[in-house]
Parts: structure tokens; C-alpha cells; sequence
């Protein structure tokens, strides 16, 4: 029988409930038969490590990861803890670390649930949002001088680099070209951004030469904004920067439902290093500790834990159960509007794979 040796980070606030109960229903899944069985490593990492050591993670922890055949990680994020110490020590430092360089994020309308968008059919909008993880607007490039006083400067110098744009975009294209509707809009800001933005649209125009079956458009990232929310059935499979794919995946987000229940995949897809898999959501400190985290972002992410490992069987049978649960309203947490707790989610999905 197969292993699988996952690593799991819950790192802070939610992350410490939706973690546990994503380990479970994957324990579940493996007990319910498909030929693997899942050995979990859970590292503490996070904000009361930071509190106890100084440093978000240790200095080897990725020596730690990195014969792991995936990471399953919560949330990273601490009220008494500078957001930009909790996000390069721990999340970027194992994105980058690992040259995670395509994050990948899957919205659809799951059923059962209430979008906002009223003039929009759960089937128009089925999106992959594919951003570039490891460069651009997040290289980490800048300074800050003369702090304090009038004449302080600081900058975040966003660098674009023609292998990391080249790699990001045939990522895109190709994952465009797996699914139905073989459709890819590039987004960028090359009105304004005249160089590297200018770049990635040069690249994009040569990188589609390589797949010709792949229609493809280009849009900029303020007009995008507008046509999610006015025209989504026209979107399919999107790639942007790391920034303008950030914003615009908590926008298809939201237009699904809920951020709670967006999953991400931050993928090495050459599989030099473990992949990383999380929900999309934040540490959520006012529902941290009571129970009331919706399960379901983390639930989402497993499945494209799943697919990674090469177990579609699994990922769908997964899939399945997920949906079956969001169909009933009565197992909705919070974010959806109803009362349901993280461990009736977490239950009921376990109870639809047993059957
Ligand atoms: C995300 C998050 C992070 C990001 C935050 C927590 C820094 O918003 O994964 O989209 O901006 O990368
Ligand atoms: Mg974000």
C-alpha cells in the first residue's frame, strides 16, 4: 500500500481547527479504501513559536518539509505580531523556499450556497485563477531610509524576471488546455506598468504559439475587476500577477459565497519540493478557539492535495462529499449564515465517504 507522508502546519488563529479536522477526512478517505494511507508530521510553526523562539519556523525547517510528499497548512497571521514578520517567516518563506511558483485557485458556485452575484448561474462561473507565487509585486525587493523624518523613502520594487513570467504562463496555458472549455485571459496592467507588464504580454503572446488550441484573450486588471462581477460566464482559466491575482482571487471568492470556503494550491510543478496546500481564508481571530471555522476551504484544498499525489479517485470521491454537505444548508458555519460548527461539517462530510 501506497504512503504518503504529508506535513501539517495549522500555524495560527483557525488554522489550528481547520487543519486537524482536513487530517481527518483525509485519514477517513484512506480508511475508506483507495490503496494509501497518510503518515502526518505536524509542526507547531506560527505566532506562539515566534513568541517562544523568536522566528516564525526554525532555521531547518524546511530540511523538515522537504522530504514530505505534501504540506497541508492552516493560517499564518497574529494580532501581536507584525502581519509582514508572520507572512515572510513562515507562508513566503516556504513558498519561495520550495520555488512554489504556481498558486493555484479554483472558484466555482458549490451547491447549496448563496452567491451574491443574483443575475449569475452557479454553471457561469466555474474559474482557476492561476498566480505567479514567487517574484513580481512579492519579490521582497525594496528599502526604507531616513525613518521618521520628513524626508523618509521607502519602496517595493516588484521584479518580473522573463523566466518567472515564461514558466508562470505555459503553467496557465497548459492548465487552461486540460480542462473543457480550453480558455485562458491573461491579466496584466500594461497601460500604465509600461515595462514588465509590457513584457509579460509579449511572453504571453509567444508562450500561445505553443498551444494553439488554447483561445486566449488579455485584460487589464482594473476592466478584469468589472467583468468578473458583469460577465463571469466569459471567464474560464486566468493568470495574473502575484499582487492583481491576490486581490482578484478574494474577489471570485466572495463572488462564489464565501472566502471560507476557497482553497489554494501553491504548486512546484516540476515536484522538486513538496507542494503546499491551504485555504484562502486568514487566521480569523474573532471566531479563532470557538469552534465555528468553516472546514470547507481546507476540505477543498485536500482535494487538490489529492489530485497532486496523482489520486483523482480519491480527490473526486472527495469532491463529491463536499458538495453533498454544502447542499444542505443546515450544516452552513457563520461565513454561510448558518450555525453549523466545524465539527458538524467535518462529521457529516466524513459520515458521506463512509457510504
Ligand atoms: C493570500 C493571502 C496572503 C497573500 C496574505 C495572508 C499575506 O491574502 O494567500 O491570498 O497576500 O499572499
Ligand atoms: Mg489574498
Amino acid at each position: 500500500m501506497k504512503t504518503y507522508r504529508i506535513a501539517t502546519i495549522p500555524g495560527d488563529g483557525i488554522g489550528k481547527e481547520v487543519v486537524p479536522a482536513g487530517a481527518e477526512v483525509l485519514q477517513a478517505l484512506a480508511a475508506s479504501g483507495g490503496g494509501f494511507r497518510f503518515e502526518f508530521e505536524d509542526f507547531g510553526w506560527g505566532g506562539d513559536w515566534y513568541r517562544a523562539h523568536g522566528e516564525m519556523m526554525p532555521a531547518d525547517g524546511l530540511e523538515a518539509l522537504k522530504g514530505k510528499d505534501a504540506i497541508l497548512f492552516g493560517s499564518a497571521g497574529d494580532p501581536q505580531i507584525p502581519d509582514h514578520i508572520t507572512l515572510w517567516g513562515l507562508r513566503l518563506k516556504i513558498c519561495q523556499g520550495f520555488d512554489q511558483y504556481a498558486n493555484v485557485r479554483p472558484t466555482r458556485i458549490l451547491p447549496g450556497i448563496d452567491a451574491p452575484l443574483k443575475r449569475c448561474k452557479p454553471e457561469d462561473l466555474d474559474w482557476v485563477i492561476v498566480r505567479e507565487n514567487s517574484e513580481g509585486e512579492y519579490a521582497g525587493v525594496g528599502g526604507r531610509v531616513h525613518q521618521g523624518h520628513p524626508i523618509e523613502a521607502a519602496t517595493d520594487v516588484s521584479i518580473m524576471t522573463r523566466a518567472g513570467v515564461e514558466r508562470v504562463l505555459r503553467f496557465a496555458f497548459k492548465l487552461a488546455q486540460s480542462r473543457p472549455r480550453k480558455q485562458l485571459t491573461v491579466v496584466t496592467k500594461s497601460n500604465a506598468q509600461r515595462h514588465a507588464m509590457v513584457m509579460w504580454d509579449e511572453i504571453a503572446n509567444e508562450v500561445a504559439r505553443e498551444f494553439p488550441d488554447v483561445k486566449w484573450d488579455k485584460e487589464l486588471v482594473d476592466a478584469m475587476t468589472a467583468r468578473m462581477v458583469n460577465k463571469p460566464a466569459t471567464l474560464d482559466t486566468v493568470v495574473a500577477t502575484n499582487l492583481h491575482a491576490d486581490i482578484l482571487s478574494d474577489l471570485a471568492a466572495a463572488l462564489a459565497g464565501s472566502l471560507g470556503i476557497a482553497p489554494t494550491a501553491n504548486l512546484d510543478p516540476e515536484r522538486r519540493y513538496p507542494s503546499m496546500f491551504e485555504p484562502i481564508h486568514g487566521s480569523a481571530f474573532d471566531i479563532m478557539g470557538k469552534g465555528l471555522a468553516n472546514p470547507v476551504g481546507t476540505f477543498w484544498s485536500c482535494v487538490m492535495l489529492l489530485e497532486h499525489l496523482g489520486e483523482q479517485e480519491a480527490a473526486q470521491r472527495l469532491m463529491a462529499a463536499i458538495e453533498a454537505v454544502t447542499a444542505d444548508t443546515s450544516l452552513h458555519t457563520g461565513d454561510l449564515g448558518g450555525t453549523a460548527r466545524t465539527a458538524d461539517v467535518t462529521r457529516a462530510v466524513i459520515a458521506r465517504l463512509a457510504r
